[in-house]
């Protein structure tokens, strides 16, 4: 497996000027070609367990609609002790999502899913996020013995799983650092891995999930320093802020927020929380009444929700809510 890394490495390395280019060009052409934009819906789905699918959650004919499979993380369970903690593979990846009912076939049907007319067909699109806050019960801690070592198995083995699933972009939303991992090792890793995956054509978005605690933001404020143009959206989890913020607070937040991670390539979305640890401004609270004052400002740059899982129990009452927000007078659920 080394030589195939180093091999991959190698490639990306002699490559890249040559394939940035190629990517570059064919963006702008697949933009050209689509016409206008559609609004932008994410919703997490997957790390539960609750047998949640790709087809139980509406999906808008009227917006660009990104699922995103929770989470592919670096840490592997002990064979020889299945009670053990999982211990972190230096970068090497495994899939921890629902992989009974999120399968490679059912990511094609919904890519092929589509809604309403010929021209609102493949509107929706299914990226893997990466880390997340604990696997089996223990914090997901990023961990790298080195910046080369773990690049080079997380392009191996995210390039594996993104091409086995025909997958179309990656998150990263680690939660947790170790003492010697850095905001400086955490912003080589995470950003040459991005510009990798980009470079051999196997994600055409990438977007981070960051929360307002000072070693998160941190590590993720060094990655948009060095790598902030390689990303499209930062999924700020706005729910990770107390349960009593107001409409007035939010805003405050999201212009914080919004100036923190200006001048990369992406834009800050804003999020809640169907999830019972969810906080923040709720759907039922004022979320919406923020999103329309951020419309008025046209800053509103898209909606996504924690998560598929917690919502299935009302229906995905507020996923319908903000899809229909979000397309206006398009034409609506099928
Ligand atoms: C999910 O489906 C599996 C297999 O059908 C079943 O054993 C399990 O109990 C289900 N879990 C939930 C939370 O519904
Ligand atoms: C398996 O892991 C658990 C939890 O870490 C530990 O208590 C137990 O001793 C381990 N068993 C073996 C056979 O190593
Ligand atoms: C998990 O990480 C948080 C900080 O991100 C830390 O405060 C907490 O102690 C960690 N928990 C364990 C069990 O290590
Ligand atoms: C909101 O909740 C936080 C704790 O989550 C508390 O410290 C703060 O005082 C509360 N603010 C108001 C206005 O109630």
């Amino acid at each position: 497996m080394a030589s195939l890394h180093q091999r991959i490495t190698a490639m990306v390395r002699t490559l890249f000027p040559f394939l940035l280019l190629f990517v570059v060009g064919a963006t702008a052409t697949a933009s050209a070609s689509s016409g206008a934009r559609r609004p932008l819906f994410r919703e997490y789905i997957g790390a539960e367990g609750k047998n949640v699918t790709f087809a139980d959650v509406p999906v808008h004919p009227g917006v660009d609609f990104h699922f995103i499979l929770s989470f592919a993380i670096d840490y592997a369970v002990d064979a020889a002790n299945a009670s053990a903690p999982p211990q972190p593979t230096d970068g090497r990846f495994v899939v921890y999502w629902d992989e009974a009912n999120l399968t490679p076939a059912a990511v094609a049907a919904a890519k092929h899913r589509g809604g309403g007319s010929a021209d609102n067909k493949n509107n929706v699109r299914v990226a893997l996020s990466l880390g997340g806050d604990t696997v089996h019960g223990a914090n997901a801690t990023f961990r790298a013995s080195s910046v080369d070592a773990w690049v080079a198995n997380a392009v191996a083995s995210l390039t594996e799983i993104l091409t086995t699933y025909g997958l179309d972009g990656i998150d990263v939303d680690y939660e947790h650092f170790g003492e010697r991992e850095t905001p400086e090792v955490f912003a080589e890793c995470v950003g040459r891995l991005v510009r990798a995956l980009r470079a051999l054509g196997v994600i055409s978005f990438a977007s981070v999930a960051p929360f307002a605690n000072p070693d998160v933001q941190a590590h993720y404020g060094e990655l948009w320093r060095r790598y902030g143009r390689e990303f499209d959206y930062v999924n700020f989890q706005f729910y990770a802020y107390a349960a009593n913020t107001t409409v007035a607070e939010f805003l405050g937040y999201y212009n914080e927020q919004s100036s923190r991670y200006a001048g990369g390539g992406g834009k800050v979305l804003v999020g809640f929380g169907t999830d019972p640890a969810s906080n923040g401004l709720g759907p039922g609270k004022g979320f919406f009444r923020a999103c329309r004052e951020l419309r008025r400002q046209g800053r509103l740059h898209g909606v996504f929700v924690w998560a598929a899982d917690n919502s299935a129990a009302d229906g995905f009452r507020y996923e319908r809510v903000a899809q229909r927000f979000l397309a206006g007078a398009a034409p609506g659920f099928t």
